[in-house]
């Protein structure tokens, strides 16, 4: 299986509670290496274009109303095929819906305040990278 990266996003509910070493280490734990991360407050305009995809949908103006809540930490993930073990520790989008071990299972308050967002596929890992992060700021 071919090493591959992943983008994460460690969401305002989780930096709130003080949980982005125990979000972390799940990551870790899973097989997944810190390549790059870095804290930030999100724009307006930052979490509207990163979102861009999902601007149609009902609940658009409240995820990016929740995602410049406070701060979120953004990651580059490295591992054996990152995006499908990324998503398979986050869990289901809905935490009602995510197994026991997950990090939404674990963490996430709802279906917005999920805790971790993770790229869908390597297409979409490699925009979402470079959304946020310069090749120098990615260390392997
Ligand atoms: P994420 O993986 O960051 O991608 C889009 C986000 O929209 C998703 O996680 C959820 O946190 C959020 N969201 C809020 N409401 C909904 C909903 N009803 N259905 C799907 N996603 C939702």
């Amino acid at each position: 299986m071919a090493v591959t990266r992943t983008f994460s996003i460690i969401k305002p509910d989780a930096t709130r509670r003080n949980l982005t070493g125990a979000v972390t280490a799940k990551l870790e734990e899973a097989g997944l290496r810190v390549v790059a991360s870095k804290r930030i407050q999100m724009s307006q305009a930052q979490a509207e274009g990163f979102y861009a995809v999902h601007k149609e949908r009902p609940f658009f103006g409240e995820l990016v109303s929740f995602m410049v809540s406070g701060p979120v930490v953004v990651q580059v993930l490295e591992g054996e095929d990152a995006v499908k073990r990324n998503r398979d520790i986050m869990g289901a989008t809905n935490p009602k819906d995510a197994a026991d071990g997950t990090i939404r299972k674990l963490f996430a308050e709802s279906i917005e305040a999920n805790s971790v967002h993770g790229s869908d596929s390597e297409e979409n890992a490699a925009i979402e990278i470079a959304f946020f992060f310069k090749p120098e700021e990615i260390v392997g």
